[in-house]
């Protein structure tokens, strides 16, 4: 069976685009696959979270998983830092990453822009981690969204190294994941880009309906079409993209064709966005309610998954070590 690994990073709490993104991927693939899914504590301290607002966002998104559906009878669960041997990995695979190829990064370059004053070693090397995140459970898919290509194709890179430097054939190279099509790529409010936490153009799973009212109202959007078929521009397209996702495709097809022959009004387009989002997220919502108080519950899902998970990559590691020439006397 093939085995399907991702993780999201707990900055927060998860918006539509990481929904849609790799959470509705996890929740199918868990029927079919053997899947573990992890919370991606250390590529979070990149950005220096404190202690508090690190260890809240952990537990947060660790009800927020098992709110949208991932169950822990049908896959392994567990939090990054509790499995050390996927930091020995990086380690190892660190050696053969080339400071030329990890400088290139697309990812890497966008965070050198954005914050000039904190370029640590930990984002460069941040595409090492995620490649022993993948390599340690010998993964064949992973569901992420369109932002993580490159991420995928250098984990492959590394993968492919490391089986010629050593001429053997160990690590498998996995491929990024949607089910069906291709990575998506979940646009924010704001008329251009991509939702994210940072940008405050997301809706989270956990707004309030009022909030989600309110943010959809106030998304970007255009003068209106003036000559019938006129080209959609970024703004709109991007409200008709979330409307993909949460709303029936008769409504979609409806706002498409008012919009094609200008009688289109955006006012009634984010109304009715608005409630098939909230549709959505309310049920994942009320669940995140009670789970928040069932601190057992959560800490055994921590628990067993690091127990699963740790049993998978200590023997990675102890193959690997073999491999490289690591041996016991
Ligand atoms: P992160 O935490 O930024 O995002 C988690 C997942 O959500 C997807 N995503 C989106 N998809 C579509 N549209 C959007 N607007 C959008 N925003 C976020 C991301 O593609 C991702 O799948 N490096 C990863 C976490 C990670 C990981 C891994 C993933 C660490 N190790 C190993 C897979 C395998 C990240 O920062 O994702």
């Amino acid at each position: 069976m093939e085995r399907v690994v991702s993780g999201i990073r707990p900055t927060g709490r998860l918006h539509l685009g990481n929904y849609f993104g790799a959470m509705v991927n996890f929740v199918k693939m868990q029927n079919t696959n053997e899947c573990l899914f992890f919370i991606a504590d250390i590529h979070s301290l990149t950005t220096h979270p404190t202690p508090e607002d690190l260890h809240g966002n952990v537990r947060q998104t660790l009800i927020e998983y098992l709110a949208s559906g991932l169950d822990p009878e049908k896959a392994v669960i567990y939090i990054q830092s509790d499995v050390p041997e996927i930091l020995e990995l990086y380690t190892l695979l660190n050696m053969n990453a080339y400071v030329g190829e990890l400088n290139r990064t697309t990812s890497f370059k966008d965070k050198v822009r954005q914050n000039p004053n904190n370029v640590n070693a930990g984002l460069l090397t941040y595409p090492v981690l995620m490649a022993a995140d993948i390599l340690i459970h010998h993964a064949a898919k992973v569901p992420v969204g369109k932002d993580q290509e490159q991420h995928l194709e250098m984990t492959r890179t590394f993968a492919r190294r490391f089986n010629n430097m050593y001429r053997v054939e160990y690590f498998k190279e996995p491929e990024a994941f949607n089910f069906g099509r291709q990575l998506i790529k979940i646009p924010g409010l704001d008329g251009s880009g991509k939702m994210g936490k940072s940008e405050g153009n997301g809706i989270f799973l956990a707004d309030e309906p009022e909030v989600i009212r309110k943010k959809v109202m106030r998304a970007v959007t255009d003068s209106g079409p003036v000559t019938p078929n006129s080209p959609v521009s970024e703004p709109i397209q991007n409200l008709f993209t979330i409307m993909e996702v949460v709303s029936e495709p008769s409504t979609l097809e409806y706002f498409r064709e008012s919009y094609a022959n200008c009688t289109i009004r955006y006012g009634e387009l984010k109304k009715q966005l608005a409630e098939d989002i909230i549709k959505f997220t309310q049920p994942i919502y009320e669940r995140m309610k009670e789970l928040s108080s069932n601190d057992s519950y959560i800490r055994n899902v921590a628990r067993q998954g690091a127990e699963k998970a740790r049993a998978i990559a200590s023997q990675t590691v102890s193959e690997v070590k073999e491999i490289i020439g690591i041996k016991k006397f």
